[in-house]
């Protein structure tokens, strides 16, 4: 473990309860505290904001809301100490700071859009690829999950091997089985299960291996899933990509909360997780 906090990005009110439901029992799980940013955009406008009296007022009703999901996580875990602040800037930087510190990174994804099947705003994808510690993207209505499996999603790759000891250690914490899932190409029979028998704990995990399309069948496999752990990157060659496809779309897609490994994660000078395989 190497952040001191879980954090958690507040954007407006409704599309956060997932993410601080979500945060807050994942500080408790770790014994950690919870910390809400909300990114205030407005002071980062160098236009004038109107009559003078408007910007105290949007600053006022960004501290409304800071309060306000400052109550939801007392309520959901009253156990776990909580503090909250506004920061000036746009949502991405702010939070991208707050990824230096913290053990995990939580957010919310929105409703809107859905027709297009785009759930996770530009701040999503933008963490999802550059944190420094693993992203959690909250779909808005949790309570409708069913099914107590974290699927991870394996291709072989360091980002792979980093989501299998996030995920593993996960289902431990909050008493689910851990699924891991690689999905071949059709011409190629490659047995991946060597490289998960150097993971501690992948032995109590349930090991899938099909062929077809990767991102279809993660999402298939992660139908009973409470978390689908991937990683930003896999073993795609196209490194001016800073999001691989797989991840990207299981991040528009899935219908559980999705937890991201980024790139700059499995850099950090200490090893995060215990028995991450580095090739
Ligand atoms: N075939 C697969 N089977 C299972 N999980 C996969 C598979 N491919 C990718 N993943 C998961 O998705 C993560 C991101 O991989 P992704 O394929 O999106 O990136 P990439 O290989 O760098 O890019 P691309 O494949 O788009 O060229 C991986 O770390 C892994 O967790
Ligand atoms: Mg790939």
């Amino acid at each position: 473990m190497t952040g001191d906090k879980v954090v958690v990005g507040i954007g407006d009110a409704e599309d956060s309860e997932g993410a601080i439901r979500w945060g807050a029992a994942e500080a408790a799980s770790h014994g950690l505290p919870l910390h809400l940013v909300h990114a205030f955009v407005w002071a980062e406008f160098r236009v004038p904001l109107g009559p003078s009296d408007v910007a105290p007022g949007l600053r006022a009703a960004a501290d409304k809301i800071v309060a306000a999901a400052l109550d939801l996580a007392r309520k959901f875990e009253p156990g776990v100490p909580v503090t909250a602040c506004r920061v000036d800037g746009f949502p991405a930087p702010v939070l991208l700071a707050e990824s230096r510190t913290a053990e995990v990174i939580v957010i919310g994804s929105r409703d809107a859009g859905r027709a297009l099947g785009l759930l996770v705003g530009s701040t999503g994808m933008s963490l999802a690829a550059h944190a420094h510690c693993p992203v959690v993207v909250v779909r808005p209505t949790e309570e409708a999950l069913v099914g107590n499996r974290v699927v991870i999603g394996y291709d072989g790759s360091p980002a792979a091997d980093a989501a299998v000891d996030f995920g593993i250690d996960y289902a431990r914490r909050h008493g689910l089985v851990p699924r891991i899932v690689s999905v071949l190409p059709d011409d190629e029979d490659d047995d991946l299960s060597a490289a998960l028998r150097a993971h501690e704990g992948a032995r109590t995990a349930e090991v899938v291996q099909v062929t077809g399309h990767p991102a279809e069948l993660l999402l298939e496999w992660a139908a009973d899933a409470q978390l689908l752990v991937v990683g930003s990157r896999g073993r795609g060659g196209f490194t001016s990509l800073l999001l691989g496809s797989v991840s990207q779309t299981v991040l528009h897609q899935a219908a559980c909360p999705v937890a991201v490994i980024p790139t700059a994660a499995l850099e950090s000078p200490q090893a995060r997780w215990p028995g991450t395989v580095r090739h």
